[in-house]
């Protein structure tokens, strides 16, 4: 399959998404509205084409079937950034260009509302139309990776060492938790869903985390050197934090990360035709 079929899936996922506003009882007045509201107000949606990226080049037949496992992403991702938000992590009034959550409701709405995606994320895995088998694959590794055994134990460890200065080595381990595993998961999901050889599931997985890794840098760069209105998200933020830029330096971050998109290219090539057309197409905006 071409990368047309790819960037056409990604446009179909994407009203797939807004399209799955789930139906929320209770009598609430604006819980249901609260809830789907972080998903509606957009992102770039990386994750998911991530995901995507692998089913549509190893196993296009399959790529509707893989929008409830991405949107599962998405929602865990989501959450993720809410709690992040809140004022006792990162105390941010911005997210996706719209106040957070915390701001527009209240914290015990923009916590019932992480709480509730964390939860609908396993709950549309379990709906997706793909092999019993396959699906407890994807519970199990998106339940590590988005939880204890990545992005959970990551954002213990950033909030906990704020202002408190660590090894460079130590903020690697922070930022490949907090944020590598669900990028290197997004892939390895794609992999489990297509089903291709372990070879390559370890490949696209190793892979991710170098990615993720290089997209937190970005992202501690991006903190320092653009606007709110830029970056569509609260700015000048992470004084207090272990951030790449503040333990090398904006220099030194940037030379890291120039670094690691060498080697993110050079990996690329590896890749089969299909998966790394693809893949070429959703990085070019990053890298
Ligand atoms: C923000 O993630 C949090 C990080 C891990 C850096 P994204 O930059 O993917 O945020 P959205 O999904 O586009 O809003
Ligand atoms: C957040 O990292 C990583 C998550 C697990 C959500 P940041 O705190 O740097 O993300 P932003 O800058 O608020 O988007
Ligand atoms: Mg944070
Ligand atoms: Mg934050
Ligand atoms: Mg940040």
């Amino acid at each position: 399959m071409d990368v047309n079929f790819y960037h056409q899936t990604c446009e179909e996922f994407e009203k797939f998404l807004i399209a799955s506003k789930p139906k929320i009882g209770g009598f609430h007045p604006h819980f249901a509205h609260a809830f789907w509201e972080m998903i509606e107000n957009g992102g770039k949606r990386f994750r998911p084409k991530l995901l995507l990226s692998v089913v549509c080049a190893s196993n296009p037949a399959l790529s509707q079937n893989a929008f409830l496992p991405a949107l599962a992403l998405e929602c865990l991702h989501t959450y993720s950034l809410i709690h992040d938000d809140l004022p006792a992590m990162d105390n941010a009034s911005l997210r996706r260009g719209h106040p957070t959550l915390h701001h527009t409701y209240d914290e015990v709405t923009a916590t019932l509302a992480g709480d509730a995606l964390n939860t609908y994320a396993f709950y549309l895995l379990s709906i997706a139309r793909l092999d019993d088998g396959v699906k407890i694959k994807l519970i199990r590794e998106l339940a590590d990776k988005g939880g204890i055994g990545g992005m959970i134990i990551g954002q213990a460890m950033d909030c906990f060492f704020e202002g408190q200065r660590l090894e460079i080595d130590k903020l690697e381990e922070i930022h490949r938790n907090k944020t590598a595993k669900i990028i290197a998961v997004s892939l390895k999901m794609g992999a489990i869903i297509a089903n291709v050889s372990s070879e390559l599931e370890g490949a696209l997985y190793d892979f991710g985390l170098k990615l993720g890794l290089y997209f937190q840098i970005r992202d501690d760069i991006i903190d320092v050197t653009q606007s709110e209105e830029e970056a569509l998200k609260t700015t000048q933020n992470d004084a207090g934090k272990n951030s790449y830029v503040n333990l090398l330096g904006l220099v030194g971050a940037r030379a890291k990360n120039q670094e690691l998109q060498a080697e993110i290219l050079s990996d690329l090539e590896h890749f089969d035709g299909g998966l790394r057309s693809n893949l070429n197409a959703l990085l070019k905006d990053y890298l």
